[in-house]
């Protein structure tokens, strides 16, 4: 278990320095073949790690949004709370528009402003210290919330375990470590189990390479291969065959944001999967944190998709373009997947199952 726990060290995507002078992420964009951390210290440095997914995936999105603007709070040089709130919000305004589907950045920002608001008696420079413990807070947490959907998960997995057989688990896209504080939401269930004592043996997990931007091939598969799980990339169009293949017992995906009714947007193709899922007898779970629940948000027709550079489809990955320049590309990032397709939405508060905005408010989520 500690190679695992020292995999997780080297992996962590976003960490500070004890004096909170900057932000140290993992730069996701070089895995899997550069482990490289880098330091962000200017607003433009923040927003840009966000917006081109050197850091990524909604939780590790929120744990970074939350230190940044702890970060730019401590740049602030008025002395009054009136006017260092006026600051504040401008910066909180400017991360905010960084990326605009998953709430968890949102959420992190809320958190931070109303941590802002709630110490305004205090001194300015005190605020701004306790700014960063929230942010700390926020990642702390994120590992617990990580765990707990991860013995939810496991407990769905012992009741798959047959002697002898592997467990065959999809995923896609990365709701893995990298995603997160440590554990990952849909990885989460396996890493548990590896912690139970389950050999890695004991499963297979299949990853979507999850187009355009191959997290599931670059990052998700890299997680689980360093970690023993015996692990198979596949392109995204070959679920269909997979799922008819019946070498799937479960699939488990992260989301970046959930409606109200259920409906869960996640990275573009997971609600094809949802489909096939339904129609193959598969079951399906979203794996999300509380904070991914936005109970203003009524359906997944409200949630808004974040649209994308066409350069990211026709030409980052490959040495030649493979597509003819000046060519029309239609690049959504996410997709909703339809919450009457889903078996339950785990959260670290619970399974939840349909009707899903009673079960969200049965377990405090408001
Ligand atoms: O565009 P990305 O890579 O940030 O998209 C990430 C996903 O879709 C993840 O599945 C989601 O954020 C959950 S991460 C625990």
């Amino acid at each position: 278990m500690s190679s695992l726990n020292d995999f997780f060290e080297k992996v962590i995507s976003v960490k500070v320095p004890e004096d909170y002078s900057y932000i140290d992420i993992l730069d996701q964009t070089l895995l899997p073949g550069t482990i490289k951390r880098i330091e962000l210290r200017t607003r433009e440095e923040i927003w840009e790690a966000i917006k081109r997914l050197q850091v990524r995936g909604a939780p590790a999105i929120g744990v970074c949004a939350a230190y940044g603007l702890a970060l730019l709070a401590s740049y602030i040089k008025e002395e009054t709370y009136d006017a260092f709130y006026k600051a504040f919000i401008t910066e909180k305004e400017y991360l905010a528009s960084s990326r605009p589907t998953a709430v968890n950045l949102f959420w992190a920002l809320n958190r931070i402003d109303a941590t802002a608001q709630a110490n305004k008696d205090k001194p300015v420079e005190e605020i701004k210290q306790i700014l960063f413990r929230e942010a700390d807070a926020i990642r702390e947490e994120d590992v617990q919330i990580s765990r707990n959907i991860g013995e939810i998960g496991f407990e769905l997995l012992k009741d798959l375990k047959k002697p002898g057989k592997e467990i065959g688990i999809l995923t896609h896209c990365n709701a893995g470590t990298l995603a997160t504080a440590k554990y990952g939401t849909a990885t989460a269930p396996m890493y548990m189990a590896l912690e139970h004592g389950w050999a890695p043996e004991d499963m297979h997990v299949y990853c979507d390479e999850t187009r355009p931007l191959l997290q599931g091939a670059r990052l998700t598969s890299f997680e689980l291969y360093n970690s023993g799980i015996p692990t198979t990339v596949q392109c995204d169009n070959m679920a269909s065959i997979l799922l008819k293949s019946g070498k799937i017992d479960i699939i488990f995906v992260g989301c970046d944001r959930v409606a109200e009714n259920g409906d869960a947007a996640n990275k573009i193709g997971t609600s094809g999967l949802a489909i096939l899922a339904h129609h193959y007898g598969v079951p399906m779970y979203i794996c999300a944190p509380s904070s991914t629940i936005d109970m203003a948000t009524p359906t997944g027709e409200e949630i808004p998709i974040e649209m994308r550079d066409h350069d990211e489809v026709t030409a980052m990955w490959y040495k030649e373009r493979m597509a003819p320049e000046g060519v029309d590309v239609f690049n959504p990032a996410f997709d909703v997947a339809d919450h009457r397709l889903l078996t339950g939405i785990i959260t670290e508060k619970g399974l939840c199952t349909a009707p899903y905005g009673d079960a969200f408010r049965a377990l405090g989520i408001h």
